[in-house]
């Protein structure tokens, strides 16, 4: 055969590294961390194996073992004590993820990021106050401006409590603004947004929510969350969050929108961040626990493909065994 072109020169062990593409490293990668504020004792979360939901007393004592892997930054979700209609334990300045701020700043080096929601705050738990009666009636939904000031007084009460970063995720119209405004005008202006900029409507949220507690206790999150149909509209919604100040754009889920990744990449010269959901976790643990896939191949592969398509950063259940994973095989 005269081939002049044979793709498989470039395939053996000693090159393969030196003409790969894209890398996956421990310091690309976020882990979530669940602090529960109703409880004295560390939770496993049954539909994500490896994750638990942590007393405050341990929240510290959590992130040093991510930190131990390689990983550096985590970000931080709450369970509180109480929840109410205006989800007021989400900007109380005693508030569970506050509090959590405070110790694992004292004593680690993690980097810290906060999710600023609602949803695990109020009690019919949606991303923001609803209207009245909105529970009999579906074409009723989250109120959107009244929400705005909730959400910049919780991401100012995490900086407060010493976030690095705040990264707000309900899909409300005008957030990263008013969070921006909010942090600015109480002398925050250095602490970065990362914007659930292209959060779908996605039913690989499921485990997350019961680990977090978030379901919505009627309705579903269509009204604000995007159609899993709509590719140009993540554009405009970028866009939108650019021009309000957002420093980081985030994708959510990961693998069903690489997509989207890839046309923000192109599209935007802000980094991109893409969140491996709870759901991605999940399902290939169910699987390789049936024998059905290999746990720690797919998950790398998952992660790679995530960077393939454009993304700078990765929040991952993942993100620490494929970090021990990673420094094992180097
Ligand atoms: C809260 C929030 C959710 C996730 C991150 N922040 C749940 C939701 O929107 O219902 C999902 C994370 C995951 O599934 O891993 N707004
Ligand atoms: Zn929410």
């Amino acid at each position: 055969m005269d081939l002049t072109d044979r793709p498989r020169r470039l395939r053996t062990d000693g090159i393969r590294p030196l003409v790969s593409e894209t890398t996956l490293d421990a310091t690309d990668l976020v882990a979530p961390v669940f602090v529960d504020a109703t409880t004295d004792e560390r939770i496993p979360i049954e539909s994500m194996p490896g994750h638990e939901r942590v007393p405050l007393s341990a929240a510290a004592d959590r992130v040093a073992e991510i930190r131990e892997t390689g990983v550096e930054a985590v970000i931080v979700f709450g369970i509180p004590e109480s929840k109410d209609a205006e989800g007021s334990r989400a900007y109380a300045k005693d508030g569970v993820v506050q509090e959590a701020v405070r110790r694992i700043t004292a004593e680690t080096d993690a980097y810290v990021i906060t999710d600023v929601c609602l949803c695990e705050y109020t009690d019919h738990g949606h991303c923001g106050v609803v209207e009245e009666h909105a529970e009999d009636d579906p074409t009723l939904t989250v109120e959107n401006d009244p929400t705005l000031e909730l959400l910049a007084k919780t991401a100012v009460s995490h900086a407060e409590a010493g976030a690095d970063m705040v990264a707000p995720s309900s899909m409300t119209d005008g957030m990263v603004g008013a969070i921006r405004e909010g942090l600015d005008a109480a002398g925050y202006s250095d602490v970065p947004i990362m914007s659930y900029a292209a959060k779908y409507e996605s039913a690989f949220y499921g485990p997350f929510r019961d680990a977090a507690d978030g379901a919505p206790a009627f309705g579903d999150r269509r009204h604000y969350q995007m159609d899993p149909a709509n590719a140009r509209e993540a554009m405009r919604e970028v866009a939108l969050d650019v021009e309000q100040g957002a420093d980081v754009l985030m994708v959510k889920p990961g693998l069903p929108y690489l997509d989207i990744i890839r046309a923000i990449r192109e599209g935007f010269d802000h980094p991109v961040a893409a969140y491996n959901v709870s759901g991605e976790y999940a399902m290939l643990h169910a699987a390789a626990e049936k024998g059905w896939l290999d746990l720690e191949a797919t998950a790398h592969e998952s992660l790679l493909s995530m960077k393939r398509a454009g993304a700078d950063l990765i929040i991952t259940y993942f993100a620490e065994s494929v970090a021990e994973q990673l420094s094992a095989d180097s």
